[in-house]
């Protein structure tokens, strides 16, 4: 099946960035493929396709997983040359390269650290929602679901708490490099944050060198002191870089889109106030229903048939991994949010296969944690109503910048036990 061209897709759109699946069902044609002109890339919609592109390493490699959707100036690529050089790791290698990274990440992030994390996040996000109930309003975003997965990202790496709104501030927006469309003024601003964040992990890598913690990072050197030729310090540079990004963002996304789409339907609200058992579903179902990471990359290694449309090698793919979790074909009614709904954890928006994400038990921990929390200590608690939920820029990695919370009606102290 020859496969239907768009020249008019425009993720950036704001009509796309405020709900991409009308537009994205607009373009799709019957064989829910189709090809860009304007990024240069074939759009996969389709869950059985996304699945089976996702689940065939060997034909769709995930070497541009990190390559920017729209391309950069010189003059940002001379400021981002001067970093520590960037290798294919995690989610952007393939083959052997990729399983020997993954085993040492794998092992760092682990059953102990976990429940050490879990720890840090009951008693931040308490105290958090216990300073939002002395206000009648709060913003969701910026007062929990920003700094929250921060806090617990560099809790696991290891940077110094103090360091924490220096480090914000380096990686605010570098998301934008990668699926946004930058202007040159941003994108130099951009690229020089990336440098001073990337100089900033090489000088923590030095110093946990000379005296290790208990951190993600310290057990990355500990594996490098003893199996130096299968993880390098520019490894450990490139895996700390990754997780920074990875950890934060997208757990943020999971924050605000469960709040947001739980307190649009007061019944279902009450229902997991009622009865807690449901959270667990509840945070699956707003990971099936808003995937944080939207769209995400691979390119074909060899002529491959996708949703009927024959492809070529080195064809670039984007797989709309939130749009897969929409498809009737897969889950009956898709467009209806259902904290009840069976089987909701099989969406996408974790990737699978051998990339899936190992970030994923971190991130729906801290879901249940804080909608626990909120449940229990605020189930009056409403959207104020009239707001627009602004995005940003962003193709891929979604999330609203701002969620007003009514809490007006919620008990003012010791509300957080
Ligand atoms: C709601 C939160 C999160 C979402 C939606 C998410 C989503 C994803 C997606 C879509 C992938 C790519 C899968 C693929 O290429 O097939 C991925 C990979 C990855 N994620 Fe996450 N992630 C989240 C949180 C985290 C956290 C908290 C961490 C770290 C603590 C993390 C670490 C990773 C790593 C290391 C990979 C690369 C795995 C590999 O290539 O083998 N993620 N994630």
């Amino acid at each position: 099946m020859s496969c239907p061209v768009s020249e008019t897709f425009d993720p950036f759109s704001p009509d796309y960035l405020t709900d991409p699946h009308p537009v994205l069902r607009a373009t799709r044609g019957d064989g829910r493929v189709f090809f860009s002109s304007t990024l240069q890339r074939y759009v996969v919609t389709r869950f059985s396709d996304v699945e089976q592109i996702l689940m065939n390493p060997s034909d769709f490699s995930s070497a541009i997983t990190v390559k920017p959707l729209c391309p950069l100036s010189a003059d940002a690529q001379a400021v981002l040359a001067k970093a520590f050089p960037r290798l294919p790791t995690l989610s952007n290698a393939d083959g052997e390269r990729h399983s020997e990274m993954r085993k040492h990440v794998q092992a760092v992030l682990s059953l102990r650290r976990l429940r050490t994390l879990r720890g840090v996040v009951e008693q931040r996000a308490a105290e958090m929602i216990e300073q939002m109930l002395t206000k009648p309003t709060a913003d969701w975003y910026a007062e929990l679901a920003f700094p929250l997965p921060a806090i617990t990202a560099f809790e696991l790496l290891g940077f110094p708490t103090e360091d924490t709104n220096r480090i914000k501030e380096w990686v605010t927006n570098r998301q934008i490099m990668t699926w946004g469309s930058p202007t040159a003024e941003q994108q130099l601003e951009i690229a020089g944050n990336i440098l001073a964040f990337s100089d900033y992990i090489e000088g923590v890598i030095e110093q946990r060198k000379a005296s290790p913690r208990d951190d993600a990072i310290s057990e990355l050197l500990e594996i490098h002191r003893t199996e130096p030729e299968s993880l390098s310090l520019v490894d450990i540079a490139n895996i700390v870089f990754l997780l920074s990004a990875g950890a934060h963002e997208t757990t943020t996304a999971l924050l605000v889109h469960a709040v947001r789409r739980l307190l649009e339907r007061p019944q279902q609200w009450q229902d997991i106030c009622a009865d807690p058992s449901l959270i667990p579903n509840a945070v699956e179902e707003a990971l099936r229903y808003d995937a944080s990471q939207f769209a995400w990359s691979r390119i074909t290694t060899k002529p491959v048939t996708v949703g009927g449309v024959d492809l070529p090698a080195g064809a670039e793919l984007l797989i709309v991994l939130g749009e897969a979790n929409r498809d009737d074909e897969e889950f009956s009614e898709a467009d209806t949010f259902d904290v009840r709904r069976e089987r909701a954890r099989r969406h996408l928006s974790f990737g699978k296969g051998i990339h899936f994400c190992l970030g994923a038990p971190l991130a729906r921990m801290q879901g249940e944690v804080v909608l626990r929390l909120l449940t229990a200590a605020a189930p009056e608690v409403a959207l104020l109503p009239g707001q627009s939920f602004p995005y940003e820029p962003n193709a891929a990695t979604r999330s609203p910048k701002e969620l007003w919370l009514d809490l007006s009606a919620c008990r003012r102290e010791g509300a957080v036990a």
